[in-house]
Formats: structure tokens, C-alpha cells, sequence
């Protein structure tokens, strides 16, 4: 089985409050790097998931070829140039809400990752939680 192979951005916050250890229930995922704006909680995290990598810039972790799906968990201010840098790096995307702060770029945002997989719906879908309690 072909596992999808995530990095995080932000990933000191609802990430590893949350979602990731979520993600390490999954048969389906493999976490290859996280990216936090310290260096030292970048390194914590990667420890703490078994992450190959740690990242303190976003543009760094979005150059690394192993990653195929990043998860934008960073503050809302972040997520429009990182998500639109994710979409140019063309990496499939997991954005936490709200997609950014204004109504235009919100709407030039999603019609820019028309053309990517918005892997929200699928996320939940595969998540190994939903998975235990669907019939
Ligand atoms: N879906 C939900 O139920 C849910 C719940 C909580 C938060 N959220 C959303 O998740 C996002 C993060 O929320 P949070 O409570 O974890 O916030 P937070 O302020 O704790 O930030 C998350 C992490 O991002 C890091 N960060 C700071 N600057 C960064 C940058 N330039 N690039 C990358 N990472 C950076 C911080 O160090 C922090 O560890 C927000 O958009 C919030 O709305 C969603």
C-alpha cells in the first residue's frame, strides 16, 4: 500500500495538540518532516513523531521531494503565502481553517487548488479514528 507522506508546517500547535497523533494511527500515513519556527521544538517534534526531518522554514520543507501532502497548521496570518507556495511546489494540501483572513484571496486560493487535490474530505475519510467506528 502506497502510505501519503506528510509534512507538517506549524507543527508545534492543534497539530501535535490533535492531529498528529491522529496521523501516527494511520496505516496510511507517513510523517517524513515537520517544520516549527524554533529550531529546538522543530527537533523536539521530530523526535517525538519519528519524523525524518525538521524544518524551520516552510519553504525548505516544501523543497523536500519525499513529501507528497503538507498539513498548514500554522497561525491564520501564514496560510495564505504558505499555502499558495505549497500549491506552486505542487504538493497536495491539508489547511486548517479559516483558509486566510480576507474574502479575495480566499476565493483566488481555492481556485488556484481547484487544480490540486484538496485533501480535507479524504483526510477524514482515510483518518484511522473514523475508520474504528464506520460501519
Ligand atoms: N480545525 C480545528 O478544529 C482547529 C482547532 C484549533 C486551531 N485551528 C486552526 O489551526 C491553526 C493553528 O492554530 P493553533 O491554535 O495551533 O495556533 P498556534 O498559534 O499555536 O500556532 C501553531 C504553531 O505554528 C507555529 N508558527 C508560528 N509562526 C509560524 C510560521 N511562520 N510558519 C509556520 N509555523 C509557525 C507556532 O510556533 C505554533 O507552534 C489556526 O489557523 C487555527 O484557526 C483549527
Amino acid at each position: 500500500m502506497k502510505k501519503l507522506r506528510w509534512g507538517v508546517i506549524g507543527a508545534g500547535g492543534i497539530a501535535d495538540r490533535r492531529t498528529l497523533p491522529g496521523m501516527m494511527l494511520s496505516e496510511e500515513a507517513e510523517l517524513i518532516a515537520v517544520m516549527e519556527i524554533n529550531e529546538e521544538l522543530a527537533e523536539n517534534l521530530r523526535v517525538k513523531y519519528g519524523a525524518k526531518r525538521a524544518y524551520t522554514d516552510h519553504k525548505s520543507l516544501l523543497a523536500d521531494p519525499e513529501v507528497d501532502v503538507v498539513y498548514i497548521a500554522s497561525p491564520v496570518n501564514f496560510h495564505k503565502e504558505q499555502a499558495i507556495d505549497a500549491a506552486r511546489a505542487k504538493k497536495d494540501i491539508l489547511l486548517e481553517k479559516p483558509i486566510c483572513l480576507d474574502i479575495v484571496p480566499q476565493y483566488a486560493l481555492f481556485v488556484k487548488s481547484f487544480f490540486y487535490f484538496f485533501s480535507f474530505s479524504l483526510f477524514f475519510a482515510k483518518n484511522a479514528q473514523i475508520s474504528l467506528i464506520r460501519p
